[in-house]
């Protein structure tokens, strides 16, 4: 088992290049199912569901290799429609290779997809937009298979604007014959990215970014070298570190409109942000002030994904705060953990009222999930005395290596294998 071990207490300082982003980086590695031949893919960031993603592609018959970032990926072989069971459970993300797996070689099968513990995470949006393009889907002894000849487009309306659903229609239907509307489609950067990188392989996608994205069906597509945009979740949670620990640092790979709500609520609390091309300037040097009211949403609004870094942050704000948590239900599980080092957050119906104290001390508490985890390191950053946060296997699905990048910052934090 692998923990961090903070000393509280040390503002920050000094200078972090942000790593590409894990959210655009897992539908783009599955895209490339859809072409065949040689792939270069920069600014892949070396984390745990990434390895996941790559040794899928190789037990599907790719061959992959990641150093220093850069994904080198020969699709050429791929033939076998079975994501192995073990993989799939592992990953929600792998419900990615469906699409493609299917255009590919006409039938895909299965399990029902894993990933993090962060209330009820349905894929029947996955599931009615691929019906919708002509996928014959049946459900057997805990496997899901799919069938098509050849996909159609089509009009689909999402109920939702689910990131998920909407990446995996665009890949179901960039080689599908004829038009594919998708309308309430989600609108994250990560979207507009996957849509680049298909279009780069020659498909015709229009609208990414907007609610509605239109995808002409193509013949083929062909291999590329293509960037991963930088994680806008990693920067944020940093610009949340500085507000906490307090101090002056400098981030740069970043890309600051895709951090609009987060920015906006952190300057409103007292952080002092200044932006220039792809680098972001931040300093607090005070304890900030609490925001009254904060509702996580689909892009462009607040982030689900900063919503715990965002209460850790509050929990040491002035005043009191409130979160509301409308995307996932149930992520609220770092709020005990928070308590323990002494927060004063109460939840209610879906929302979080969060009085700010003027401290918070080291303990060990555990990381339940992902962005939990994130949150309790910054915690941990801000607290008296030593943190210990515990199961850091969840942070590293996010992070690569976080506390590497801390130290780049100056904190003092430690990975401990027990
Ligand atoms: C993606 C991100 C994740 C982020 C989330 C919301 C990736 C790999 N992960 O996850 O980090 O927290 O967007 O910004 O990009 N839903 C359904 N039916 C479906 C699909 C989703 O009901 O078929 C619901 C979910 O239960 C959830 C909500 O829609 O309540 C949002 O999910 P979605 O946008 O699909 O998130 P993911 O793509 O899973």
């Amino acid at each position: 088992m692998e923990t961090f071990t903070i000393e509280g207490g040390r503002p920050l300082s000094g200078t972090l290049r942000i790593h590409g982003a894990k959210n655009a980086a897992l539908p783009i590695l599955a895209a490339a199912v859809l072409a065949e031949g040689q792939f270069h893919i920069y600014d892949v960031p070396h984390l745990k569901d990434i390895d996941v993603m790559l040794q899928i592609l190789t037990a599907l018959g790719a061959t992959a290799t990641h150093a220093d970032g850069c994904v080198s990926l020969d699709t050429t072989s791929i033939s076998i429609s079975h994501v192995p069971d073990d993989l799939m459970g592992q990953m929600r993300s792998s419900i990615f290779l469906v699409g493609p797996l299917l255009t590919r070689l006409g039938e895909v099968t299965i399990s029902r997809p894993g990933g993090c513990a962060i209330g009820e995470r349905r894929i029947d949006l996955h599931l009615n937009g691929l019906t919708a393009l002509g996928a014959k889907i049946e459900e057997s002894e805990g496997y899901i298979i799919f069938r098509a000849k050849q996909l159609r487009g089509t009009n689909i309306f999402l109920s939702f604007p689910s990131v998920g659903a909407t990446e995996n229609i665009m890949l179901a239907a960039v080689l599908a014959k004829g038009t594919t509307r998708i309308c309430n489609a989600a609108r994250e950067p990560e979207i507009i990215d996957l849509a680049n990188f298909l279009n780069a392989m020659g498909a015709r996608i229009r609208g990414a970014g907007t609610d509605t994205i239109e995808i002409n069906g193509v013949a083929r597509l062909r291999p590329v070298s293509y960037r991963v945009i930088p994680d806008r979740i990693v920067a944020g949670t940093h610009i949340l570190a500085v507000g906490m620990a307090q101090g002056h640092i400098a981030l740069s790979n970043t890309i600051p409109e895709h951090l609009t709500a987060l920015i906006e609520v952190a300057r409103s609390c007292g952080v002092e942000i200044k932006a220039y091309h792809d680098i972001m300037e931040m300093k607090c040097s005070n304890r900030p002030r609490g925001y009254d009211r904060i509702i996580t949403s689909p892009y462009p609004g607040f982030p689900t994904d900063l919503q715990a870094q965002l209460m850790a942050f509050l929990s040491l704000a002035r005043g009191t705060s409130v979160i509301k948590e409308t995307v996932f239900e149930g992520r609220f599980k770092h709020v005990n953990e928070l308590a323990r080092m002494g927060a004063s957050i109460y939840v209610d119906l879906g929302s979080a009222f969060i009085r700010g104290v003027s401290r918070l001390s080291g303990t060990t508490v555990e990381a339940t999930d992902l962005r939990a985890g994130a949150a309790l390191v910054l915690a941990g950053l801000a607290a008296e005395g030593t943190t210990v946060v515990e199961q850091v296997h969840h942070i590293d699905r996010g992070y690569e290596r976080l506390e590497w990048q801390l130290q780049q910052l100056g904190a003092s934090i430690a990975r401990t294998t027990a």
